[in-house]
């Protein structure tokens, strides 16, 4: 049933919980979030802001007692906290026991083992020195990919090993999980959607184009440049993932198109993702509307895009450590189809996410043409 007087419960205040907020406001949903301070991007944008840390048994519990909605911004929140919320009869999209799978990468892909869901081969180690071993017994043999099983996110906890000399510099601590090394044609993201009625609609499939410096995704085009039926079978993947998390809200499953035309599942969100900004832009219902009406068993919007999107992210610029200043926005509102999103954040850092510009024009090359000039005109400096 529709109700604004709900109060929904967001674990995080970061971009991902204002975009959130920012989508309910047209249906006055009391939002409320949980965070380290107020000044974070969500609070001026919330209903209620708690101070607080995601990650403490208390905090969370305490945050949940009068939410009839809990949902995260976040996967690397305090679930314990949440499976007792859940025991006690509050309704958490997604649930506790997902967010234990998806923030462990080494459970997420048995999961997909378990569930026949296409994925990179894998061996799960106790820690680096017994991944070494088992490259000098020739168990394994690189080049491969590391992963810490907990706490990586854009692109931090993912390691690259080629050579010996690799295994010398690069090598993460720590519990991890050895993947092989994919032959990338394209990345790819889906963002599916579904709801306590089993109702699921998938967005169209969108192309990540990662910056090979900063391991983050630098363009995203969608459509994607791949063939439509690869596009159709992510999308149908995508669709079978969240079926078989059982997931409400949304699910972005991430992707590799691999040189020989397979699909195969990276890595999963279940939240908001950075690869569906475009479609406050470009589509009928925003992934943060989508997300509000999965959460909520309200029916989900339409997911058809209206034009194509180029989404830019704006991090901070290597180099420039402190207050904040955008160079050249001016400049880019004059080009025609340029959406600018600015976080809010306070203080930049080299590669800190800032904001996001996203560019709708009648075709792709034109978008990604603008995109290209706003990455080079639009600048995210310190001001000291
Ligand atoms: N098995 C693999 N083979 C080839 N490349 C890989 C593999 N795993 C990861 N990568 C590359 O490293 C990038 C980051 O990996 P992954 O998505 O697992 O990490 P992450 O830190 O969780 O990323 P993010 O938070 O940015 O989504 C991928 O987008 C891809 O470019
Ligand atoms: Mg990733």
């Amino acid at each position: 049933m529709f109700d604004p007087t709900k109060k929904i419960g967001i674990l995080g205040g970061g971009q991902l919980g204002k975009m959130l907020c920012l989508a309910a406001a047209p249906w006055d949903f009391k939002m409320c979030v949980l965070d380290a301070a107020p000044d974070f991007p969500a609070g001026p944008f919330c209903a209620e802001f708690t101070s607080g840390d995601f990650n403490n048994y208390d905090d969370v519990l305490a945050f949940g007692k009068d939410k009839d909605v809990l949902t995260i911004e976040i996967e690397h929140v305090n679930t314990e906290a949440l499976h007792k919320l859940e025991q006690d009869g509050k309704t958490i999209h997604p649930t506790p026991s997902v967010l234990d799978i998806i923030k462990d990468k080494g459970l997420q892909k048995e999961f997909y083992q378990k569930h026949a869901i296409p994925t990179t081969d894998f061996r799960l180690f106790k820690d680096e020195i017994a991944l070494v071993k088992a490259i000098e017994k020739n168990e394994i043999t690189l080049p491969l990919v590391q992963k810490t099983r907990t706490a990586g996110y854009d692109g931090r906890g993912v390691a690259v090993l080629r050579t010996e000399a690799d295994l010398q510099t690069k090598l993460l601590k720590g519990p991890c999980l050895a993947e092989a090394l994919a032959p990338i044609q394209t990345e790819l993201a889906v963002i599916a959607a579904r709801n306590a009625s089993d109702e699921v609609r998938v967005f169209p499939a969108v192309e990540m184009d990662v910056h090979p410096e900063a391991n983050l995704v630098e363009f995203l085009l969608c459509p994607a440049r791949v063939a439509p039926l690869a596009a159709a079978q992510a999308e149908a993947l995508a669709e079978r993932v969240i079926r078989a998390f059982d997931i409400c809200g949304l699910l972005a499953v991430e992707l590799f198109l691999t040189t020989t035309g397979e699909l195969l599942v990276n890595e999963v969100a279940p939240r908001p993702h950075n690869s569906g900004h475009h479609t406050i832009d470009s589509a009928d219902t925003s992934q943060f509307e989508q997300h509000l009406r999965a959460i909520c068993n309200l029916p989900l919007g339409t997911t058809e895009q209206n034009v194509p999107a180029v989404m830019v992210n704006l991090l901070g610029e290597p180099g420039h450590k402190g207050p904040v200043q955008y160079d050249g926005v001016a400049e880019c509102l004059a080009m025609s189809g340029v959406h600018v999103h600015l976080y809010g954040k306070a203080l930049t850092s080299p590669f800190r996410k800032m904001g996001h510009v996203t560019v709708t024009a009648p075709t792709l090359e034109e978008a990604v043409a603008t995109a290209k000039k706003v990455k080079e005109t639009l600048k995210v400096v310190s001001s000291t």
